[in-house]
């Protein structure tokens, strides 16, 4: 079965950085296909240049969220254009037929156990799993009873149907097909609901993973935003040689 790993990612200036440690985690799982979907209006010369370093088979979209949603920073739909360029690309790409896919949603900045990857392989229709260092309460996940998922942990319920984290689901490609309109929508906080609630899941189906929710095989890691350095240097072409390249 294949992996498709979603990775929504956006310019700012850790974004190297970031793709960097998060290929060269990827580089260590096996029938792994990387969709690198990026929040810009074109594909950045120098993520072409970074993501063959991994050797792993990987697209590269560009589709940057439309201006209209930038109004109010604080309620923006993060991620939600490119993953659903990505999501448009699988539909389009991958051969309908074939069920052995799955589908997971990895944001550039979390950590990835590599047990994970096992995990998330063998769902036949949706899976769910702990995510560590979300929210409040530091973790959020499906509480268990007798192997079935019964409700959800998660400090922020806002009435939410499916109250979990991005990275604390996986699906199998099927259902795209079977629900071919099934989208993210361009609300903040109400994307993973509404997107599981567009694929009809039931809880009693949801297949939990990580040893019945009992582990965290992934993290919702935040990298500290820094204030913008203050370039001093008027022109490139006074920098010795070696600086002007890098800058
Ligand atoms: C942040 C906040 O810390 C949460 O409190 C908030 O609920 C959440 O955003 C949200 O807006 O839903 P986080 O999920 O870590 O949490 O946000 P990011 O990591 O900045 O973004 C999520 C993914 O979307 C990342 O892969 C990021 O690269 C991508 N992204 C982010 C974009 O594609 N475009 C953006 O403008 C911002
Ligand atoms: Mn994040």
């Amino acid at each position: 079965t294949l992996i498709y790993f979603i990775t929504p990612t956006y310019p700012r200036r850790e974004q190297i950085a970031e793709l960097t440690r998060l290929g060269q985690t990827l580089m260590h799982v096996s029938r792994l296909y990387w969709i690198v979907a990026d929040d810009r209006p074109d594909c950045s010369p120098q993520i072409m240049n970074l993501l063959p370093d991994f050797s792993i088979p990987y697209t590269y979209i560009a589709s940057p969220m439309p201006a209209i949603y930038k109004r109010d920073p604080d309620a923006m739909p993060r991620g939600v254009s490119n993953r659903r360029a990505a999501l448009n690309w699988i539909r389009l790409n991958h051969n309908i037929n074939d069920t052995n896919a799955v589908i997971y949603f990895g944001d550039d900045d979390n950590t990835f156990h590599l047990d994970l990857f096992k995990e998330i392989r063998t769902t036949k229709k949706i899976s769910m799993f702990p995510v560590g260092l979300v929210g409040e309460y530091g973790v959020s996940s499906p509480i268990i009873d007798k192997g079935k998922v019964v409700g959800f942990f998660d400090s922020w319920p806002a009435k939410r149907k499916f109250p979990v984290d991005m990275a604390g689901f996986a699906i199998n490609v099927q259902l795209l097909f079977k629900y071919p309109y099934a989208t993210m929508p361009y609300k903040a906080g109400f994307e993973e609901d509404r997107f599981l609630s567009a694929l009809a899941i039931r809880l009693d189906e949801i297949e939990p993973k990580a040893e019945n929710c009992t582990k965290i095989l992934v993290w919702h890691t935040q990298t500290a935003k820094k204030p913008k350095p203050i370039v001093m240097v008027k022109s490139k072409a006074s920098l010795p040689g070696s600086l002007a390249t890098l800058l």
